[in-house]
């Protein structure tokens, strides 16, 4: 069965230094080591969503760059669509992360291009009704976000808001929205509980994560133990990959359940693309469980 998912959100080269601890401000510090890695939360979820096995999409602008032909190339080697990527003037999107001994980071993003991605074409409309879910976050502008959520309400289409870096979401996207994606941290700004959407899954890092449909009992779902080297993208394949599960008509919670391995996988290996584990991968890590998610 084809499991159809289209994203439609940022492409960054992220910029990636690892240190023992992440410096207050005003303080220096030394690196040790420094990587340079294809991430941005849209390029991340549609990787996430291809290796759990979907055929996925990414709609998503870059520069015309070395740092842009990096990002085409990556989406090719996945087997996605790199006439997706919208080649714009200028730069492309970047991650600054800095990752320490823990695993925690902090990010600043200079978004490039990704600003420049401001409404879909027809074709794109097209792309995302005829998919079975549809995953945006907000690295891009909310034009684009409402072209996408509103051409997916129209026909179907499952609608996965993941509303990070978080602001304000507006009513018209959030009306579209089936299940909102956030951490813990962006589910108290946002005072998920108030607002006007049908399902909310929280993530909770080493905690594992909170299925809440509105009118049920909210379900907790454990995290699978791991020793975390780098969280950067763990949120990611998290979406991603619950994503191509409801797109292969998994039940919600099932598909958290192989979402949270996944993301717990994608922790234990180093920068964001790299660490996304495929669905063998998972389905190894599930063992014998993982017929149940069949
Ligand atoms: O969620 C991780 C991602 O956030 C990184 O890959 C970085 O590019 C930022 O978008």
């Amino acid at each position: 069965m084809s499991a159809r998912v289209t994203v439609v959100g940022s492409a960054n080269v992220d910029l990636v230094t690892r240190v023992d601890r992440i410096p207050a401000p005003g303080e220096t510090v030394t690196a040790e080591s420094f990587a340079v890695f294809a991430g941005g939360k849209g390029l991340n979820q549609a990787i996430a969503a291809r290796r759990a096995g979907a055929q996925a999409q990414l709609i998503a602008a870059v520069g015309d760059d070395a740092y842009g032909q990096l990002l085409v190339d990556t989406i090719a080697t996945e087997g996605m669509d790199k006439n997706l990527l919208r080649r714009e003037g200028g730069a492309t999107g970047t991650a600054f992360v800095t990752t320490d001994a823990t695993g925690e980071n902090n990010i600043v993003i200079v978004p490039g291009a990704n600003r420049l991605l401001r409404h879909l074409t027809d074709e794109e409309r097209e792309l995302v009704s005829e998919s079975d879910v549809l995953i945006c976050q907000l690295e891009v502008p909310d034009t684009v976000v409402e072209d996408a959520v509103t051409a997916a309400w129209k026909s179907g289409t499952k609608v996965v808001l993941n509303p990070t870096p978080v602001r304000h979401v507006p009513a018209a996207i959030l009306a579209a929205v089936d299940v909102l994606i956030v951490n813990e941290h962006e589910a108290q700004q946002l005072q998920v509980d108030k607002l006007p959407v049908p399902c909310v899954l929280t993530t909770l890092g080493s905690k594992g994560s909170t299925l809440q449909v509105r009118g049920g009992r909210a379900i907790h779902i454990p995290a699978r133990k791991t020793i975390p080297l780098d969280t950067t993208g763990a949120g990611d394949t998290f979406v991603g990959a619950f994503a191509a599960e409801v797109a292969r008509g998994v039940e919600y919670e099932a598909a958290a359940q192989w979402a949270s391995i996944a993301a717990s996988l994608s922790v234990e290996e180093p920068g964001a693309v790299p660490s996304i584990p495929t669905r063998r991968a998972v389905d190894d890590a599930l063992g014998p469980k993982r017929e149940e998610n069949q």
